[in-house]
């Protein structure tokens, strides 16, 4: 089977990690590079977790360092939820391998360049560096097959009231993204609220592999949602759906990320009735097979060592 390229700019965070597993492991891709950027945690700590997960998974997949910071505005956290260091609860071993030598805007720019084929970029946090590299290389727009994003969200926030944190962090950023042209897909929070890990099963991690062992141990300390009621698995959507879209029910969709409200920057505004009169400019999911959706995390998990 032929391989889907993609490269996964994160900002590890729980349910990153348990994205970038999944997507490792899974016979259908092929991680050609990790980007990191500030969300979770601050940019080193991401770009460490993302390094400790390699040396975890004895994986050698190259890790780019990203932007610190948001384009115009400072950096939030969001280690209420992750924990202080962005993946609490592991006693990760220090990693073998560093950061490549370039930073992360600059490292998919010649990641994109080297490969033979479009790649698919599975953005997973705030869009600083995707807004990075499409400002600096527009021309390298083509050689992007399509970027399948975990932000923004049809309904309500979690960062405020209407704003999804991936957005909210940095929306002149992901204002650029969505006014680029590219092929979107936007999985949103309305919809990965309900890619919900159940408490029965993720009791029985622990007994799957070393993976579920690390896995159960950091969603101990994850905090969208509990191990008793069950856990939001937001970023693992995005990964869903490259390899099983048939769990989603996505529409065409203008969007637009509000950058200027005083109570709505960083809101994405979905026009899912068309009362704007734009064109679309994103698939957008609207539903998530639950069920399925659980079957797929089972299967893929367990492939992992
Ligand atoms: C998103 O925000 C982060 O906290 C998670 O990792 C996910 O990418 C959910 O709103
Ligand atoms: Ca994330």
């Amino acid at each position: 089977m032929n391989r889907l390229p993609v490269i996964i700019d994160t900002d590890p965070g729980i349910d990153d990690a348990v994205a970038i597993a999944a997507a490792l492991f899974s016979p259908q891709l092929e991680v050609k590079l990790i980007s990191t950027v500030s969300g979770n945690v601050s940019v080193e700590k991401t770009t460490r977790n993302a390094l400790q997960l390699m040396t975890f998974w004895q994986q050698s997949v190259p890790v780019a360092r990203g932007a610190a910071a948001p384009l115009l505005r400072p950096a939030r956290d969001a280690s209420n939820v992750h924990g202080e260091s962005g993946m609490a609860g592991y006693p990760f071993a220090s990693s073998e391998q560093c950061a490549i030598d370039k930073p992360a805007f600059l490292a998919i720019y010649d990641c994109l360049l080297a490969s033979e084929e479009p790649i698919t970029l599975v953005t997973i946090g705030p869009l600083t560096n995707i807004a990075m590299l499409l400002a600096q290389y527009p021309e390298c727009k083509p050689r992007i097959k399509r970027i399948v994003m975990m932000g923004g969200s049809s309904g309500r926030g979690n960062l405020t009231p209407n704003a999804e944190f991936n957005i909210a962090v940095d929306p002149e950023a992901a204002a650029h993204v969505f006014n680029s042209g590219l092929d979107i897909v936007m999985c949103g929070l309305d919809v990965t609220n309900h890619a919900m890990l159940t408490p029965e099963y993720l009791a029985t991690l622990p007994g799957l592999n070393r993976t579920g062992e690390m896995l159960h141990a950091i969603f101990s300390h994850y905090r969208s949602g509990s191990m008793e009621t069950g856990l939001r698995m937001h970023d693992l959507t995005a990964i869903a759906f490259l390899v099983k879209p048939e769990l989603f029910r996505t529409q065409a969709c203008f969007v637009a990320v509000e950058t200027q409200g005083e109570y709505t920057s960083g809101t994405t505004v979905v026009d899912i009735e068309q009362r704007l009169g734009r064109p679309a400019n994103a698939q957008v999911a609207l539903e998530i097979d639950v069920i399925g959706f659980q079957q797929w995390v089972t299967e893929a998990l367990a492939l992992a060592p």
